[in-house]
C-alpha cells in the first residue's frame, strides 16, 4: 500500500514527529510505502511529491516546521476538487492519504472523504481549539515559548515600573493566553471568550501597580473589548476566508496608558510561538498520533481523525471534531480571574 502524507495550514512544532511516527510504523509493521506532498494541498492538487523513506525521517522528531512544506492552499480552489485529487492519487499510485492540519485542513479532508477519497486526519494547531481532542501537539511548545518570553518582559517591566502587554496567538480561542498567562503570573489575561471593558482592564492594572508590581497583561490576538464588534484585524483574510488577526496589543497600549497614567509598552510575540524545537510532550504526542494514523489507514477508518482522550489515543469522525470550536470554558476563566489585579 502507498500512502501520501501532507502537512497543511500554519506550521506547528511536532509536524515532523507525526511524519516520522507514521512512516516508521508503516514501514516496520506493515511494509507500506510513503510519499510526501510538497506544500500541503498544493502538492496534492498538482501531484508534487517526494518519496518518504525510513532514512528520510530519521532524527526529525526534534525539528520544528515541516520537512514537507505547508501552505494555506484550499484544495477546492485553483483547479482543485475531489475529482482532480482522486485522479492525481491514481496517477501516483497513492492508495490513501494522511492529512495533518487544523480546522481548515480537516474541513477540506472531510469534503474529500465525503466524495469518496480515502483519507484520515491528524489534528494539529498551536491554538488547541479543535474539539474532540483534549490537546493538540504544538500547543505545549507555544505556551513554553510564550511563558519564557513573558518572563523576560517582566524583568524589563519591573526595572522601569512599566505596564507590559504581551499579545499571543490563538485565533478565536484563549488557550495560549490562559495557560501562558497563568504560568507567568500575569495580572490580567484577556481572551476572546470573555470581552471586558477598558475600565475593567485599567482597574486590574492599577491594582497591580498600587501593590508596587509592574503590571503584565496577556492578551490573545482574538480578544475584543466589550464595545468592539469584532476582533482587531488589519491584514485581510486568509485563503479560507478567515480574518488574519493581530495588533490588539498595540491598540490597547495607548488607551491603557491614558487611563492609568502608567507608561505602557506592547509586544506581539507572533510567529515565534510556532517556530523551533517542539517540547518533549509535543514530540511524544505527535509521534503517537502519527503511529495511530497508520492504524486508521490499516483499519479503513476513512473520514476520521486521531485524537487524545486523557492519555489514550482515540479515532473520531471528522464531523465530531469540526462541529464546534473548543473554547475556554467559563470555570477555567473564573479560576484564572481570581489571580487578576
Ligand atoms: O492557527 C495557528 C495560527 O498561528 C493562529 O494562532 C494565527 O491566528 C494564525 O495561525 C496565523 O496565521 P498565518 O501564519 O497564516 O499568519
Amino acid at each position: 500500500m502507498k500512502i501520501g502524507i501532507l502537512t497543511s495550514g500554519g506550521d506547528c512544532p511536532g509536524l515532523n514527529a507525526v511524519i516520522r511516527g507514521a512512516v516508521l510504523k508503516g514501514v516496520a509493521v506493515h511494509g507500506q510505502q510513503f510519499v510526501g506532498y510538497r506544500d500541503g494541498w498544493r502538492g496534492v492538487v498538482e501531484g508534487d511529491v517526494i518519496e518518504l523513506t525510513r532514512g528520510m525521517v530519521q532524527g526529525i522528531a526534534k525539528s520544528g516546521g515541516t520537512i514537507l512544506g505547508t501552505s494555506r492552499t484550499n484544495p477546492f480552489e485553483n483547479g482543485g476538487g475531489a475529482d482532480v485529487v482522486g485522479a492525481r492519487m491514481a496517477d501516483l499510485g497513492v492508495d490513501a492519504m494522511i492529512a495533518i492540519g487544523g480546522e481548515g485542513t480537516l474541513a477540506a479532508a472531510k469534503r474529500l472523504s465525503d466524495a469518496g477519497i480515502k483519507i484520515v486526519g491528524v489534528p494539529k494547531t498551536i491554538d488547541n481549539d479543535l474539539d474532540a481532542t483534549d490537546y493538540t501537539f504544538g500547543f505545549d511548545t507555544a505556551i513554553e515559548i510564550a511563558t519564557e518570553a513573558m518572563d523576560r518582559l517582566r524583568t524589563t517591566g519591573e526595572s522601569h515600573q512599566r505596564c507590559m502587554i504581551a499579545e499571543v496567538m490563538g485565533r478565536h480561542v484563549g488557550w495560549i493566553a490562559l495557560h501562558s498567562g497563568m504560568a507567568v503570573g500575569a495580572h490580567v489575561i484577556l481572551i476572546p471568550e470573555q470581552p471586558v471593558s477598558m475600565d475593567q482592564i485599567a482597574g486590574w492594572v492599577k491594582l497591580a501597580d498600587d501593590r508596587g508590581r509592574a503590571p503584565l497583561v496577556v492578551v490573545a490576538e482574538g480578544f475584543r473589548t466589550d464595545d468592539m464588534q469584532q476582533a482587531h484585524s488589519e491584514h485581510g483574510l486568509d485563503a479560507f476566508g478567515r480574518p488574519r488577526l493581530g495588533g490588539i496589543a498595540n491598540q490597547l497600549a495607548p488607551e491603557l496608558e491614558a487611563r492609568t497614567g502608567i507608561e505602557t509598552r506592547a509586544t506581539t510575540l507572533g510567529h515565534i510561538q510556532r517556530g523551533g524545537t517542539p517540547t518533549a510532550f509535543d514530540r511524544v504526542l505527535a509521534t503517537r498520533l502519527g503511529m495511530a494514523a497508520i492504524d486508521s489507514v490499516v483499519n479503513g477508518q476513512w473520514g476520521t481523525m486521531v485524537s487524545l482522550r486523557g492519555t489514550e489515543i482515540d479515532h473520531v469522525d471528522f464531523e465530531d471534531a469540526l462541529g464546534r470550536l473548543k473554547d475556554v470554558p467559563q470555570h477555567r476563566y473564573d479560576e484564572a480571574r481570581i489571580l487578576f489585579g
